[in-house]
């Protein structure tokens, strides 16, 4: 069933909400992610870095585990907003979570200026290692 129109404004807000919630004071790049589970709640989550600069979180996956913890498990949708001219899709390891607990979410990324990214994980990670290799 295609996105309402309602829901995704509701993602972007929220979205857009979280990532002014970024912890980014070493890229200064605020990402902000908002997940609409299978029962209509929306998750968000923020990039959250650290002086030991791998150790920080990319804002999808603050999302997604987010919804994981409160054990909200059918994640249908994520939606990605920076606050750049044009869009920004998730990394690898982001996509590697989502292909955990979301494969067949669609992926919205959105920003400040006219683009975005409509895409899904199927998509954006084909022939992806997973949870079946492991069965
Ligand atoms: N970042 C995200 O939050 N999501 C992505 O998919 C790409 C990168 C964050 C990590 C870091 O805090 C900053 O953006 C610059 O890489």
């Amino acid at each position: 069933m295609p996105l309402p129109p309602h829901i995704l404004q509701k993602l972007c807000s929220a979205a857009r909400e979280a990532s002014s919630r970024a912890y980014c004071p070493y890229s200064k790049f605020p990402v902000g992610a908002a997940v609409l589970t299978t029962e209509g709640e929306i998750v968000s989550g923020c990039n959250i870095e650290n002086a030991s600069y791998g150790l920080t979180m990319c804002a999808e996956r603050t999302a997604v585990f987010q919804a994981v913890a409160q054990g909200r498990l059918g994640l249908k949708v994520i939606v990605i907003y920076t606050p750049t001219p044009f869009p920004t899709a998730p990394c690898g390891a982001c996509r590697q979570v989502l292909n955990e607990f979301a494969p067949e979410a669609e992926v919205i990324c959105v920003c400040d200026g006219r683009d975005e990214i409509r895409t899904t994980v199927r998509e954006l990670l084909p022939v992806a290692f997973g949870p079946h290799n492991l069965a």
